[in-house]
């Protein structure tokens, strides 16, 4: 039996990567432009295909002006799980609808996309033809059409088990393509001013659409390393601030993180890097401080606080402060400078960061940090909580066989009060955090 095509409904073409970020990003942005997550699809687990009701064509253009986890979006006229299927649905779709875009001074063309199977250019000429029956009026145009529509199909995620016929086909207008190439500008690759624990591209704009950054908000990093957050949100059109613990990182000074180069140059800083974008003047400050004393008065700053706090491995957790006499000549330590160090405990900088948060987000605004966890022990129960902020997303990316770090996402839904509670996160001893810890190399 054909099934029908309800009104307003859009179907998006997901990219493969970061598969749990993914859900978290859509409704995050959907949440931002006024829209709602409202899909009858059961689950979005893995595949790339996912239908979904969006109240305009303004707010589906506006998502796709953000995500980087979806690919491009079309406006659904038809779907199916064979191809009468599809044409039946198709021929269920209002005209009315589809009138506007097919009438005679119009250029048009049908393009063909499929997922996990290659078609022959014959095949595709013939799936073309079946679509026949529409009204198409308009002319074809092949390099500037005015309207593009797509044939997809989808021939499920197995590549070693790829099936005769596909799972589910659609038919829709396009309507506009994600922000994907954002992840090559934007490479920390082709970065002025990188280290060891610079955040990659695709990850940051993720942080950053699970954050609802938006024009002239004030985003925030108290663990701004080289800044690689900082520049996804000033690309959104925040202001943004941040503050490290170690001099050089913050003032650009001591040894490169890339290879063929032994010391930082001159003028290799985060401004710098956002001038590289073009984005120099969301560019407030960066500051060097202990995100374990914050020095801010009290009050509301920040719309986000989008954060990637040490986790011991590649970079040490620390804190100001000392139990010996105070070293002399610390300036001689190139690599990284923080004069007088002590551990800092991962669950109390993890206490710290959520009591911050609560304090200096407007109400509405939100936390969005990596929580590292020793997966065999991983519970739930384990992601630190505050009062004041609820828990939006929660999504792991694995590091190896037994770590993983997750996403965390909150929102501040209460006026802030303090918080004297045990911070209950886990802290693997996979994750050596408590003590200085020597640079062991892992890949994002
Ligand atoms: C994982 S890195 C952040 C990398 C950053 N997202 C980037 O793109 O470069 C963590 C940073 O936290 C800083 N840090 C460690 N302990 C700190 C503390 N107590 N207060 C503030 N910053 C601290 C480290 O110097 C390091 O730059």
């Amino acid at each position: 039996m054909a099934m029908s095509c309800p009104l307003n409904r859009y179907l998006l073409l997901m990219a493969q990567e970061h598969l749990e970020f993914r859900l978290p990003e859509i409704k995050s942005l959907l949440s931002l432009f006024g829209g709602q997550f409202i899909s009858s699809q059961e689950t979005y687990g893995k595949s790339p295909f996912w239908i979904l009701s969006i109240p305009s064509e303004d707010i589906a253009r506006n998502l796709m002006k953000r995500t980087v986890c979806a690919k491009s979006i079309f406006e659904l006229w038809g779907h199916g799980k064979s191809p009468e299927e599809l044409y039946s649905s198709l021929k269920n779709y209002p005209v009315e609808k589809m009138v506007p875009f097919l009438h005679s001074d119009s250029t048009y063309k049908i393009k063909i996309h499929t997922f996990n199977k290659t078609l022959t250019q014959e095949e595709k000429v013939k799936r073309i033809d079946a679509l026949e029956f529409l009204p198409f009026e308009g002319k074809v145009n092949l390099k500037k059409p005015q309207h593009i529509f797509s044939v997809l199909e989808d021939y499920g995620l197995d590549p070693n088990r790829i099936p005769e016929n596909p799972h589910n086909i659609y038919f829709g207008r396009w309507i506009a393509d994600g922000q994907r190439e954002l992840i090559e500008s934007y490479s920390v690759k082709k970065r002025h001013f990188i280290g060891n624990t610079s955040m990659d591209a695709g990850l940051s704009f993720i942080m950053a659409n699970h954050g609802k950054v938006k024009e002239n908000d004030i985003v925030f990093d108290p663990f701004v390393g080289t800044g690689g957050l900082l520049i996804a949100s000033a690309h959104f059109g925040a202001y943004v601030y941040g503050t490290d613990i170690d001099y050089n990182t913050v003032h650009g000074l001591g040894k490169a993180s890339r290879k063929n180069q032994k010391w930082r140059g001159p003028d290799e800083n985060i401004r710098a890097n956002l001038r590289q974008y073009g984005l120099e003047k969301y560019y407030l400050d960066v500051l060097v401080s202990d995100a374990s004393k914050p020095s801010w008065r009290k009050g509301t700053y920040f719309d986000a606080i989008i954060t990637d706090p040490p986790y011991g491995i590649r970079e040490s957790t620390r804190k100001t402060g000392s139990q010996k006499e105070i070293p002399k000549g610390m300036e001689k330590c190139p690599e990284s400078h923080v004069p007088v160090s002590l551990s800092y405990h991962l669950s109390d900088m993890f206490f710290d960061l959520l009591n911050f948060a609560a304090e200096t987000l407007v109400l509405g605004g939100r936390l969005v940090y990596w929580l590292p966890v020793y997966t065999p022990e991983y519970t739930e129960e384990m992601v630190p909580w505050h009062p004041c902020l609820r828990l939006i997303s929660n999504c792991e990316q694995k590091l190896s066989s037994h770590t993983s770090r997750r996403l965390i996402t909150m929102e501040k839904v209460k006026e802030f009060e303090a918080f004297l509670g045990y911070c209950s996160c886990s802290v693997p001893a996979a994750f050596p955090g408590s003590v200085l810890s020597p640079a062991i190399g892992f890949s994002t």
